[in-house]
């Protein structure tokens, strides 16, 4: 097949494309991507090589990926607090996963660029009124209004700051303290505190402050080894809205490498993955690491296809398959892709999004039933084991905060609790009682698997 050799950071707007804005003013569009494309990257190529190979790693069967966050970051809910009750639910199923799976978990956040969304329909229509779809908050604004829904380029400067100030503030906690394992038991302050995953979580929490003391005692502290104080923390969006993209797209002055500089790992999703299409085009010409989400209609030969595009030197660490397939159609797909991906020798990361093929709607609510999420994750382990290959990580939509947004977990959420506490603007996400649930379960899952490991070797 002769594709374009050439890449450039714009050689995507050769290519026919899908999900884009109608900007009204693309003089100002231009004007917004040039003074976008002085200012300064959000994240260094370094960081995102070091990503790549801790996902390597993961790659070759040795640690786990935990990617999670918002559907959608808004404009609205930006705060301290709102950042804050999210890593700290982050560092709680980090920790879970941890020390239950015994492997290194790396640990991506779906957040600091996450504001573009694709829609399946670009007008939305209530009651006599049609108006453009919402697409995020670097796009244009949720409210129901012909104002609102105009694409304004002004929002994508927006998006960026907002991304600077929430990546700023989680590179303090990562970085500055808040994740001292030695906090692991502050880490539940809040209203979790009170919830059914509580009293598990606090009997770990003092189990990993006795193996603390005990490191103490023999002279090994969070002075003396930075690895108990901080964590590598990364960021993770979509790579959807291309003109974004390529105004933070730079070249890393010592590999003389193209990076994208909006987040350290982007991805490409299920809409948008045609292979002669402008969003694979951009994606294979940066070197970050990349995620590709898998839905049914991928077919194995189109796997492999766009394997070959997007990671044509099969390095281990620069491919995600993100598959979402729903509880009911795991089995029926997933199977054929690992087949086709273990037979050619491609190195990828294996993960799990359980939440983008569950959706339903209930009392006019999005919602996604806890326990279809629970089981599309249970069918994602079980069939790696069946298949000899390693189930490498979860990518979850997720808030820090008590939201009521997916029915079910411990608290027993029914479709008429969705009411109280909906706030998301886009799909629904676990609220942190349900993601440290989910943790706790995949934790046991993985201690499952290890043990078997172990069985075989010994027998
Ligand atoms: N640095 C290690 C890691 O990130 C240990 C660690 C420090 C950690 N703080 C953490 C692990 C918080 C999980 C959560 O894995
Ligand atoms: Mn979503």
């Amino acid at each position: 097949m002769e594709m374009a050799q050439t890449w450039t950071p714009n050689s995507w707007r050769q290519k026919p494309i899908q999900q884009v804005p109608d900007y009204p003013d693309l003089l100002a569009l231009e004007a917004v991507e040039g003074r976008l494309a002085k200012f300064p990257p959000l994240v260094f190529a370094g960081e995102a090589r070091r990503l790549k190979s801790a996902l390597a790693n993961v790659a070759e069967g040795r640690g786990f990926l935990l990617q999670g966050g918002d559907c959608a970051e808004s404009f609205a809910e930006h705060g301290a607090d709102t950042i804050r009750d999210f890593f700290r639910a982050f560092l709680q199923m980090a920790v879970v996963l941890t020390f239950g799976a015994q492997q290194p978990v790396v640990k991506v956040g779906r957040i600091a660029g996450q504001f573009a969304k694709p829609r399946s329909s670009g007008v939305e229509k209530q009651g006599d009124v049609t108006l453009p779809s919402y697409r995020g908050d670097i796009i244009n604004g949720i409210e129901f209004t012909e104002q609102a829904r105009i694409p304004n380029p002004e929002r994508q400067i927006m998006a960026y700051r907002q991304s600077a100030a929430t990546l700023n503030l989680l590179r303090a906690f990562a970085m500055g303290g808040y994740a001292n394992l030695e906090n692991v038991h502050q880490w539940m302050l809040g209203f979790v505190k009170d919830s059914p995953q509580a009293e598990r979580y606090r009997k770990l929490a003092d189990r990993i402050s006795e193996t603390m003391d005990f490191m103490k005692a023999i002279g090994i502290t969070s002075e003396n080894h930075p690895s108990l104080r901080e964590t590598d923390f990364f960021t993770s969006h979509e790579a959807l809205l291309l003109g974004y993209e390529q105004a933070l797209t730079r070249v890393d002055s010592t590999s003389g490498d193209w990076y994208a500089t909006s987040g350290h790992m982007i991805w490409i999703g299920d809409r948008t993955r045609q292979p002669d299409h402008a969003h694979i085009e951009y994606c294979r010409g940066i070197k970050n690491p990349l995620g590709l989400k898998c839905g049914p209609s991928l077919t194995a030969d189109g796997l492999l296809e766009l394997i070959d595009l997007l990671n044509p030197a099969n390095e281990a660490g620069r491919l995600t398959l993100i598959c979402r397939f729903g509880h009911d159609k795991v089995a029926e797909h997933l199977p054929r892709l690992i087949r086709a991906v273990e037979r050619e020798g491609k190195k990828v990361v294996w993960s799990c999004d359980p939440m983008h093929g569950n959706t339903i709607t209930l009392n006019n609510y999005k919602t996604r039933p806890f326990e279809r999420i629970l089981s599309e994750v249970e069918s994602f382990f079980q069939i790696h084991r069946a298949e000899g290959s390693h189930p490498g990580g979860i990518h979850i939509e997720m808030t820090g905060n008590d939201v009521t947004e997916c029915t079910g977990g411990a608290r027993a959420l029914s479709g008429d609790d969705l009411a109280d506490r909906y706030h998301t603007h886009c799909d629904p996400r676990l609220n942190a009682d349900q993601a440290l649930e989910l943790a706790f379960l995949l934790a046991e899952r993985m201690k499952g698997g290890r043990d078997e490991k172990k069985m075989v070797v010994n027998g």
